[in-house]
């Protein structure tokens, strides 16, 4: 049996993904879904298991090192290990660096808490249990970590960060046997937006973005699971996004220009 966990379960990229894991792999999949919703968590698990997988849903908040360890310990007890950790809970958030006064910049820091020490807790307390079955890790970081986007200081900086940490790790594992496979989602159509945070770090309640053209989270979700049957190194999604990661090597400020002109239909 192979054993998943996967953070930001609950909805999403991350309960997609667990729903396609369990179709794929019916009684041969285990599941633990970790998210703070816990009535959403064990709706998703109740799906997952209605598809033939044993899924346990954990509820947990990543921004506390605690519960990250807890998730690790429960995932163990319960299975007996594990083989795949998808970091993949986080929060947008969208306000230019201006807009945001003084007094609200603590939620910046906030937003690191969760989608960059959330992924490096449960990462550090996974670890011997990954190499221990020469495993996969996985982190759903954003083509907004891998280039600078207007409106999301914050948001970029946790995603270059999870690329940071999470490439500098595969280095340190490259003799373990466990794979490290780094995400770049571009726009999916979930509803991460609206629950991201404003200038103020408060829940914007709405997508200042034109979505017409997102990704299925289908899509989304196939292309990472692909990406970690295949150990990939990274899955980067859209041709706009391959482009741009090549383009930055050769004409940095096309790219800038492109970034903006991307976000150019923003609402602010
Ligand atoms: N959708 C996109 O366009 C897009 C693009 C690029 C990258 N991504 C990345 O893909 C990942 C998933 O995003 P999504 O689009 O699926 O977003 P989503 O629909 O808003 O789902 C986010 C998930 O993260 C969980 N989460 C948030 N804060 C958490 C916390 N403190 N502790 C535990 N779980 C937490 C949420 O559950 P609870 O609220 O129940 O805790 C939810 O399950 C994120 O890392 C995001 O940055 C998304």
């Amino acid at each position: 049996m192979r054993i998943h966990v996967i953070t930001g379960a609950s909805e999403g990229i991350g309960a997609e993904l667990a729903r396609q894991l369990a179709r794929e792999g019916r009684a041969g999949c285990a599941l633990v879904l970790a998210a703070r919703n816990a009535d959403k968590l064990a709706d998703v698990a109740a799906q997952c298991d209605a598809l033939g997988a044993a899924a346990l849903p954990v509820p947990t908040d990543v921004s506390r090192e605690a519960d990250c360890r807890a998730l690790i310990d429960r995932a163990v007890s319960q299975f007996g290990g594990i083989d795949v950790l998808v970091n993949n809970a986080g929060i947008s958030a969208h306000a230019r660096f201006d807009e945001v006064a003084a007094e609200d910049l603590r939620w910046y820091q906030d937003l690191m808490t969760v989608n960059l020490w959330g992924s490096l807790w449960c990462t550090h307390a996974a670890l011997p249990h990954l190499k221990a079955s020469r495993g996969r890790l996985v982190a759903v970081s954003s083509l907004a970590g891998l280039v600078g986007v207007p409106g999301r200081t914050a948001y970029s900086a946790t995603k270059f960060a999870m690329t940071g940490f999470f490439e500098a790790l595969r280095t340190e594992l490259m003799e373990s046997g466990v794979s490290v496979t780094i995400a770049y989602p571009g726009v999916v159509a979930t509803e991460i937006r609206r629950h991201g945070w404003n200038a103020r770090g408060r829940a914007a309640g709405k997508s200042g973005l034109d979505e017409a053209n997102a990704m299925s989270v289908e899509e989304c979700a196939r292309l990472i699971r692909e990406g970690m049957d295949d150990r990939a190194r990274e899955v980067v999604m859209t041709a706009r996004g391959k482009l741009g990661r090549y383009l930055k090597l050769l004409a940095p400020g096309v790219v800038d220009r492109m970034a903006v002109a991307a976000l150019a239909k923003d609402t602010k």
